[in-house]
């Protein structure tokens, strides 16, 4: 039986992962397959020092990716390292190369991910990138195949497990946003520098992938609104639950008659809906299509072992595609704005809002918020006031009727300038197309 030869470069949580997959799985894998994956080359910087499945040897161990990608023996290049740097080093000189890659990495798919197909497509090999987005879920597989024949009109995602798994514990302890932040850092789900979580930017990537294939259109980063879960605090959870709804950060892409609105920010959501039920690190894709209407993707969207069966699948089906001599002929982005699915601002976006404010309390001051909303014509649904102590910091909510983001904007611009606010009014959508 043949085998097809595979290279690792990075062999961190994802590539260490890979490997015990590839070694634990390998006579599963090539029952599938009908043929052997073998893994020849990894490296790492510290692969010297690694512990590496003794299945796996002997292999070539390296601290040069050239070496991996210049391998003779390598067919398949999995780039498992991450960020726009080294990485996209690895990834063109494979394909330089002629050998196929399979990467791990939302970042660069998210910024240049047609320009790579065009050349993998160019230089006749195979790419895939499953384990970019919600690494457990094969959502791309979903998109680009399952109901490629449907016509999306939204996309709804928990895609960053670690806010998730910090909003969820908010709700449940009514702790601080920094407290948990400190325990999903112990944990190994936030890391040190926490921003591209909390900020809403791992997200946003793995959103432009999503909204990509779903709506065959070209999306980029900064077609997304994007706002991070930093002032979410517990007081905003024990105000969603009196109006039967939860905050998660959600990843929304939705069909309009203008265009497409997306979005990376906290939002209420109905306590009742799917969504609300992801606790803790899962990730979860709901998608509504003009036809077979709604379908929903649950599972881990990271993790070494759940991330790694994606890129072993991935490998398996680029080997298979290698065997049978079938290079990567048709990329999954598209190329060109198409008009019907142009982003648009979220400005436009319609919706129910809930607005937080902490003021310092006197008489008069609801009579002033409500003077400011009916001078932008948005219509006051209720006010929630939950008892407090201090008077020099006193929370509390005003719904708003459904109304565009844009009037929403300019009157908590205005409110924010009232002497006894302390602090800027927190707007979040309540999505009720759930
Ligand atoms: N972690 C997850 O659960 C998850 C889920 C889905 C997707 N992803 C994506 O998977 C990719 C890898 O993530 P990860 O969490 O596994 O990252 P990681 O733990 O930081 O591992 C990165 C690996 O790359 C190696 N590396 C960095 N620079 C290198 C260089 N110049 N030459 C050779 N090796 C180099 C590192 O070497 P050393 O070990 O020597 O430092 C390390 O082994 C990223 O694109 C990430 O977005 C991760």
């Amino acid at each position: 039986m043949d085998e097809v030869k595979v290279g690792i470069v990075g062999l961190g949580n994802v590539g260490t992962g890979t490997l015990t997959i590839l070694a634990e799985n390998a006579d599963q894998i090539a029952l599938k397959l009908g043929f052997r994956l073998k893994v020849v080359a990894v490296c790492s910087r510290s692969v010297h020092s690694k512990e590496l499945p003794a299945a796996l040897e002997p292999l070539f161990k390296t601290t040069d990716w050239r070496e991996v990608v210049t391998h003779p023996e390598v067919q398949i290049v999995a780039e498992l390292v991450g960020g726009t740097g080294v990485a996209s080093e690895v990834i063109e000189a494979a394909i330089t190369n002629r050998k196929s890659v399979v990467t791990a990495n939302k970042e660069l798919m998210a910024a240049c991910g047609p320009e790579i197909w065009d050349r993998a497509i160019r230089s006749g090999i195979n790419l895939a990138m499953e384990a970019s987005v919600c690494g457990g879920i094969p959502i791309h597989a979903v998109l680009r195949e399952g109901i490629s024949g449907d016509r999306v009109v939204a996309l709804y995602g928990i895609l960053n497990g670690t806010c998730n798994y910090m909003l969820t514990e908010m709700e449940k302890r009514d702790v601080p946003l920094a407290a948990v932040l400190a325990e999903a850092q112990l944990l190994g789900y936030a890391e040190a520098d926490p921003s591209a979580d909390i900020d809403g930017f791992d997200a946003r990537s793995k959103l432009v992938l999503l909204a990509a294939l779903a709506f065959g259109e070209k999306i980029t980063p900064s077609d997304i609104f994007m706002e991070g879960i930093r002032r979410i605090s517990p007081i905003d959870f024990r105000y969603a639950r009196q109006l039967k709804h939860t905050i998660r950060l959600i990843c929304g892409a939705r069909k309009t008659p203008q265009g497409l609105i997306l979005s990376v920010r906290p939002a209420l959501i109905p306590t009742s809906t799917i969504l609300a039920g992801v606790q803790g690190a899962y990730n979860a894709v709901w998608v509504k299509g003009k036809y077979g209407e709604d379908t929903f993707y649950y599972g881990w969207g990271a993790g070494a072992l759940p991330t790694g069966v994606a890129v072993a699948s991935d490998l398996m089906r680029v080997a298979r595609e290698i065997r049978s001599g079938s290079p990567e002929r048709v990329s999954p982005f598209a190329h060109e704005r198409l008009g019907e699915n142009v982003p648009i601002p979220v400005t436009k976006q319609k919706s129910a809002y809930y607005i937080r404010f902490r003021v310092e309390d006197r008489p008069g001051i609801i009579a002033r918020l409500a003077g400011i909303l009916a001078e932008k014509k948005i219509s006051l649904e209720a006010v929630l006031q939950e008892p407090c102590d201090t008077k020099d910091d006193l929370p509390f909510v005003i719904t708003v009727e459904p109304t565009s983001e844009q009037s929403v904007r300019e009157a908590v611009d205005e409110m924010s300038q009232l002497d006894f606010m302390r602090d800027a009014p927190l707007a979040m959508p309540m999505e009720t197309a759930l």
